[in-house]
């Protein structure tokens, strides 16, 4: 195959880009991601901040640029995110208790319903374990609210919109040795038990000297699925984009039938988070770096 999202899709899986809607008028940025790529996630543009800036008033405007491309461009999109501690309105901030728990249900309500059915997988609630060996939930002001304002987030999203695969996504879980992995596995392993509506695990995968990548990233992703949810990398990039480095990470996703595909966060250097890194598959030119080659020859 001689595309990312083709190659991926000889294996039943799909190969995404994180999409910034101001970036679609880059011609070499819109070419590259339009040919190479079979799934979307909006960067920023469907988070709590941009989807609702002011209570109960939505806005779909970019949320929509991307969603739109993503279609009329034959992709499928992840929903990326819905509860999280981070990039919320400042509205949201200053809630907490029963006001702020009643806001969340709402606007997983209110953002669930503008896409409903369309929608592969939601990313409903993002990076609520802590860093560190304590194995506790983050700190924030949705963990005040009560210890279940997680599956209360699953719950409501179940109801709003059926059709979409539910996720639960963080970072440094990728490690099967690390705390945080084994509190988001117990976490997951008591929601399949309870009957809490969880479909997929979300594994965000940036990848730097600081949270390396190691081979035991295999091990996590099968233990994820042996408790019988599909997962996924979902925000995939490497400090140095280190070829081989990225060639395991794909192997680590064909070698487990759960495992639905790969996003990497953004499409050249220049377009990433953390472009200091030089992390991605493509130079800012638009031209192919040697990690894009090593991906390709794995899927
Ligand atoms: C990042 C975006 O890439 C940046 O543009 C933004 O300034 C901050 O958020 N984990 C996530 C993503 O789930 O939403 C984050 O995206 C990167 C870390």
């Amino acid at each position: 195959e001689s595309t990312l999202g083709a190659a991926a899709a000889q294996s039943g899986r799909y190969f995404g880009v994180a999409i910034a809607a101001n970036r679609l008028s880059d011609s070499t940025y819109a070419t590259i991601a339009a040919r190479e790529f079979n799934s979307v996630t909006a960067e920023n543009e469907m988070k709590i901040d941009a989807t609702q800036p002011q209570r109960g008033q939505f806005n779909f405007t970019a949320a929509d640029r991307v969603y739109n491309w993503a279609v009329q461009n034959g992709k499928e999109v992840r929903g990326h995110t819905l509860a999280w501690h981070s990039q919320q309105p400042g509205w949201m901030q200053n809630l907490s208790g029963s006001a702020l728990r009643q806001a969340m249900i709402d606007h997983i309500n209110g953002v669930m319903s503008h896409y409903k059915g369309k929608i592969a997988q939601w990313d409903v609630v993002n990076e609520a374990f802590a860093d560190g060996s304590s194995g506790a939930r983050r700190d924030s002001n949705l963990q005040r609210t009560g210890n279940d304002w997680i599956e209360v987030a699953f719950r409501t999203a179940r109801a709003a919109d059926p059709s979409a695969k539910l996720c639960y996504n963080d970072y440094n879980v990728e490690n099967w040795t690390w705390a945080k992995t084994q509190a988001m596995y117990r976490m997951v392993k008591d929601f399949k038990q309870r009957g809490v509506p969880i479909d997929c695990v979300g594994f965000q995968s940036h990848f730097n000297s600081g949270s390396p990548y190691n081979s035991n990233f295999r091990t996590t992703l099968q233990e994820f699925a042996a408790l019988g949810v599909d997962v996924a990398i979902t925000e995939l990039d490497i400090q140095g984009a280190s070829p081989s480095t990225y060639a395991a990470v794909v192997n680590d996703c064909l070698a487990v039938s759960r495992c639905l595909g790969v996003t990497v966060w953004g499409v050249r250097d220049s377009d990433s988070w953390r472009s200091e890194h030089t992390p991605l598959l493509f130079y800012n030119n638009g031209s192919k770096k040697p990690a894009y080659t090593a991906v390709l020859d794995a899927l």
